[in-house]
């Protein structure tokens, strides 16, 4: 949908630019939340969208902050997050890494291995500092359903729970790193309520395992995995029966989490931001090459689904929509429509990759139309290849309340060493 503040924006910033409205942050916010046991903790994690005002406002609401970077710790603290609610997360976690999350004071770690929770644990020592760690723990079985791919098969994410169960005291903590807590983080973008509440039944049961091994646990994040509509149409998803259910479930296996021992935490990104952007982008060429119509835009897929342009995961088919006909103008939509309506709709990368959508309908499309992506607040240029060719990053506007309240553009500079 674009709205007379997206043509200001556009027309005040240039194109392309992703506009992040902040009530949508809020409203995504309280639905999490509906959906989560009470009482839980959640992370918002930043790599989903690192605008400070995101992340200022998501901690605001209650989130502590979920990183795996020096850049997202600094963007995490710098946005107003206490470090003591700060979790450093992610595998190969450099020793330079985890001196520049304990030289800012952030001493909690996700670890994935022996060696990491050494590391930690040696830099912890020469900080003076305790590290509590939550060790990142792979089922032994893969979870059913779609988008799981990042637990119970073999994977570089945490340690194989037969590992764990097999060299207990090797994961059992230093001096100065200690285990008190397990982390469970599974898979993305899983939209089916079922799915989601299948890989918190094994995260759960893997905690009541490892809570007689590990007597110190008072955390046990469960992960997530929310997921919602990328960069096409549609409403995010209410979970509406997951929080009874994940009740129910922890009253059974760890019955004194409503005391907080353990804490139930789980981890977000784009189900808190998805549905709070949108890409707005010109037409700069529209032409006709052996039977198919492109419409070229002055973004791709170095600014939206980066990493799926490069197909390393799946690849991107995002909604191009019109002011005019914002829904219908999708890809799903009006598919009685006559093929020779249909488009490509292409960016200005030298490769084949850069397509954001193939068969879109973008009827009487011209030179300077505004053409807007929508749920595109999630994975936007931050996962992107923004210095690939040398274009500008896009510009980034926060509207809240209906007004704007920022614009930024990211830069990609090179400093001598
Ligand atoms: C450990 C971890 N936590 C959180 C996330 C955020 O996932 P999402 O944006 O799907 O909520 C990811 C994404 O890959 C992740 O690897």
């Amino acid at each position: 949908m674009i709205t007379p503040l997206h043509e200001e924006i556009a027309t005040r910033h240039g194109t392309p630019a992703f506009v992040y409205d902040l009530d949508a942050v809020r409203r995504a916010h309280a639905d999490l939340v509906a959906a989560l046991p009470r009482p839980s903790t959640v992370y918002y994690s930043v790599k989903a969208n690192p605008h400070p005002q995101i992340i200022a406002l998501l901690h605001a609401l209650g989130c502590e902050a979920e990183v795996s970077s020096t850049g997202e710790i600094d963007a995490a603290l710098g946005a107003g997050v206490p470090p003591e609610a700060v979790l450093l997360t992610g595998p190969a976690k450099t020793p330079e890494t985890v001196a520049h999350a304990l030289s800012r004071g952030v001493t909690r770690f996700s670890v994935d291995s022996p060696d990491d929770l050494a590391r930690v644990d040696d830099l912890a020592g020469r900080a003076g500092v305790e590290a509590r760690c939550a060790l990142r723990v792979n089922a032994d079985e893969p979870v059913p359903g779609a988008g799981l791919s990042m637990t119970g098969t073999s994977s570089q994410f945490g340690a194989d729970l037969s590992w764990v169960l097999a060299e207990t005291p090797r994961f059992t903590g230093f001096g100065h790193a200690r285990v008190t807590g397990l982390h469970l983080y599974m898979g993305t973008n899983l939209t089916d309520e079922k799915d989601l509440l299948a890989q918190f039944e094994v995260g759960i049961g893997i905690a009541e395992k490892l809570a007689v091994l590990f007597p110190d646990l008072a955390e046990i994040d469960l992960g997530g995995g929310f997921g919602l509509p990328y960069a096409r149409a549609g409403e995010r998803p209410r979970f509406t029966g997951l929080a009874a259910a994940l009740e129910a479930l922890l009253d059974d296996r760890l019955p004194a989490w409503r005391d907080g021992a353990p804490r139930v935490s789980f981890e977000s990104g784009r189900y808190l931001v998805g549905d709070c952007g949108v890409l707005l982008s010109r037409v700069v060429d529209v032409k006709d090459s052996k039977g198919t119509r492109y419409v070229l835009l002055d973004t791709g897929v170095h600014h939206l689904g980066g990493m799926s342009g490069l197909r390393r995961i799946p690849s991107i088919s995002a909604d191009v929509l019109t002011g005019d006909e914002n829904e219908d103008a999708s890809t799903d939509a009006g598919k009685d429509e006559a093929e020779d309506e249909r488009v490509t709709v292409a960016g200005p990368l030298c490769t084949p990759l850069d397509v954001l959508a193939r068969g879109a309908r973008l009827p009487n499309t011209g030179i300077g139309d505004l053409v807007s992506v929508p749920n595109a607040g999630a994975y936007g240029p931050t996962a992107g290849l923004l210095a690939f060719l040398g274009h500008p990053a896009p510009a980034e506007a926060v509207v809240d309340g209906g007004r704007l309240e920022s614009a930024s553009r990211l830069h990609v500079t090179r400093n001598p060493l």
